[in-house]
């Protein structure tokens, strides 16, 4: 945990900018355009408030890379080079426990071993597939950056190496690997070279395999099917290694082919990913959208490449990013260019060719319609629908006054037509599928509104947060001494807060909450100092999730909008011996307003004898003094 720079960590899924002493990006598991996630060095936490989630470092790679604790553990030594001395039995009762993908990301490493030592370690791979590798001009130290392998041309080779190392059949099945026909288990990939794909942080996920026959009834690639672990859609070929130098040159290239890849990469090119054929999809975007909004499609100049590249223009749009487009001279794809280019001519080509999405459709369509009217028509339309995809208003009026300069129609008409074409998008989406608003918050606890009356959740919620946050900060309180005299006593946010409890005999019922309060009560006993990061680093994820929730309310994130408009955190921790006493008093009031609303149940029951109500009447006029005490504290009317 020491070892673990949070920034760091997080930063290889998410790309962080500082602000204040936070860092912020855009969250990685909503979709979102403006930043609301947030990283906190110094309390060494995470806060997303797009989804909610939040936590410490191993919070993160537990949540992001759907791992359990100790698989987290695992990746982050091995991310840090920390050596693990494993328990025996302890791993094995974890083996047990380990999730379906821990498994299958298992069977994947091992069989990606197996595919390089194959390639690299004996005469069938050097002869047939590293040989193939170097004919189309890979080099080495390339081969080796992306991991390259071949599977033998033999039925169960793999299945067998596998299995006799100890690996299960079942997750070789559902990796993909292996196949059953009638109870035999048969190799899937078979006589191919082997390109292994990747998630964001490296970890192997599925392969692509590429036959290295010349018939055509062939299909060209095997990939991995879907499996627990492998989400085609949420994936681009390429990206672990790309990531940083999308964010280096703010532009992410969009080639088709993992050649593509890996021959840019090659000639020095390494802000590039695949979408690997198929066609683009949302999840895919919102990857690249981590690291930047500028995006170049790159992809061959032939009829198949341009439509590909339309309906990549759209998707892109959609999802709020800037497009642009370079295409190859005809014959040429991006991986047969770069072999004969060097990188200054590629990136100058890429250069002088990328255009913005309507010049390229204007100039690929206006020689298709010529001087047709009706077909200049159409094409005015096919701009305009993509034009009416952005998102933002003010990018859409840019584009439209470029449309109407190219296309010399008045920048009024692009305007109506595309107001028509979002309006009736809008009108069918509203029919269809009306939002369906989801008001539970993360933390699955409902808010206020549809709260059971009377729950104290949120005021507990308040009283540990600055139990949390302030704990250890000193106040000091008057006091009367023995003979009546005023003493200054110096206690601390804690020691004041759990007295008061514990003088009213006052519990939490929320069980968290109470969990949290009964361990810093021991804590504080033994006189152990109390940082709130102890607590967001707690083993217990939901002690650790809850703490980071609490710390970072977002009133203590936004320092800068706090500084500007004098908001209260600096008053709160200014003034904390009153913070401390209006939580105390929310808390007390809202309990004794639920003591007397069940009183007035009870008074109001027939068969009630007169005593009992007598007796009952009498409790709640006590009742009744107190929370009028605490009402005027409040300066307020306190109304049911
Ligand atoms: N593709 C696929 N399955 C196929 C054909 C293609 O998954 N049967 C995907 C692959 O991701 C491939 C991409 O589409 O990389 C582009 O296809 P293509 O240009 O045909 O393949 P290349 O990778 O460029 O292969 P090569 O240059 O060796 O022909
Ligand atoms: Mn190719």
């Amino acid at each position: 945990m020491q070892a673990a720079i949070i920034e760091e960590v997080i930063g290889d899924f998410v790309h962080l900018k500082r602000s204040g002493s936070s860092f912020r990006g855009l969250s990685p598991f909503a979709n979102e355009k403006t930043p609301s996630f947030f990283v906190v060095p110094a309390k060494g936490i995470y806060k997303d408030f797009s989804s909610g989630k939040g936590g410490n470092v191993i919070d993160f790679i537990m949540q992001h890379e759907r791992l359990s604790y100790p698989e987290a553990l695992r990746w982050l030594a091995a991310k840090y080079q920390i050596p693990i001395e494993e328990d025996r039995e302890a791993s094995e009762k974890d083996k047990e426990e380990r999730t379906e993908r821990e498994n299958i990301s298992i069977v994947s490493e091992f069989a990606h071993k197996w595919f390089q030592e194959q390639m690299n370690d004996t005469d069938e791979g050097q002869a047939i597939g590293l040989s193939y590798f170097q004919e189309r001009g890979f080099r080495e130290e390339i081969i080796r950056k992306f991991q390259l392998g071949y599977c033998p041309d033999h039925w169960d080779w793999m299945t067998k190496a596998s299995l006799q190392a100890g690996y299960s059949l079942a997750y070789l099945v559902k990796a993909g690997l292996t196949r059953e026909r009638e109870g035999v288990p048969y190799d899937f990939f078979r006589g191919r070279v082997m390109f292994p794909i990747h998630n964001i942080s490296g970890k192997i996920i599925a392969f692509a395999g590429r036959t290295l026959k010349a018939e055509k009834e062939i299909a060209k690639y095997f990939n991995s099917p879907e499996s627990e672990l492998y989400h085609k859609s949420q994936v681009l070929f390429g990206m672990h290694l790309a990531k940083n130098a999308i964010v280096k040159y703010d532009t992410c290239y969009l080639v088709e082919g993992y050649t593509d890849v890996i021959s840019l990469h090659q000639a020095g090119i390494e802000n590039v990913v695949a979408s690997s054929g198929t066609s683009l999809t949302e999840g895919q975007i919102r990857l690249i959208r981590r690291y930047t909004p500028n995006v170049t499609i790159l992809y061959d100049g032939d009829a198949a490449g341009i439509k590909a590249s339309f309906r990549g223009i759209d998707m892109i749009l959609q999802e709020g990013l800037n497009v642009r487009v370079v295409l190859f001279p005809d014959g040429d794809d991006p991986d047969s260019f770069a072999r004969k280019h060097s990188s200054e001519e590629i990136t100058a080509f890429i250069a002088a060719n990328a255009q913005d999405f309507i010049r390229f459709k204007t100039s690929q369509l206006i020689e298709e319609a010529g001087n047709d009217p009706i077909k200049r028509a159409g094409l005015i339309r096919n701009i305009v629908e993509s034009i009416s995809l952005v998102p933002d208003g003010i990018q859409r009026s840019v584009y439209v006054q470029e449309c109407s300069n190219l296309l010399h129609i008045s920048e009024q008409v692009l305007i109506s037509e595309l107001n028509k074409v979002i309006t009736s998008r809008y009108k069918k989406k509203t029919k269809e599928e009306l939002p369906v608003l989801d008001e539970t918050p993360a933390d699955g606890i409902p808010d206020e509104q549809t709260a059971p009356e009377f729950s104290l959740y949120h005021q507990e919620k308040d009283l540990i947060r600055l139990l949390l946050m302030f704990g250890e900060k000193e106040i000091q309180l008057a006091a009367k001494g023995e003979n009546d005299e005023e003493l200054i006593q110096d206690t601390t946010i804690a020691h004041y807060l759990i007295h008061n409890l514990k003088v009213d005999d006052l519990n939490l019922e929320t069980s968290i909450y109470s969990r949290i309060l009964e361990e810093y009560q021991e804590l504080l006993g033994n006189d152990q100092p109390l940082p709130a990061h102890q607590f967001a680093h707690h083993a217990d994820p939901e002690v650790s999730s809850s703490t980071s929730d609490l710390l970072s309310s977002p009133y203590f994130l936004s320092e800068n909008w706090s500084n500007r408009h004098q908001i209260y955190p600096e008053t709160e921790e200014m003034n904390l011996r009153k913070t401390a006493n209006e939580c105390l008093y929310r808390l007390k009031l809202r309990k004794v307003m639920r003591m007397i609303e069940r009183l007035e149940i009870e008074i109001g029951q027939p068969n009630q004898s007169e005593a009992t109500i007598d007796e009952l009447l009498e409790e709640k006029k006590a009742l009744d003094q107190i929370k009028g005490a605490l009402a005027k504290y409040f300066g307020s009317v306190i109304l049911k």
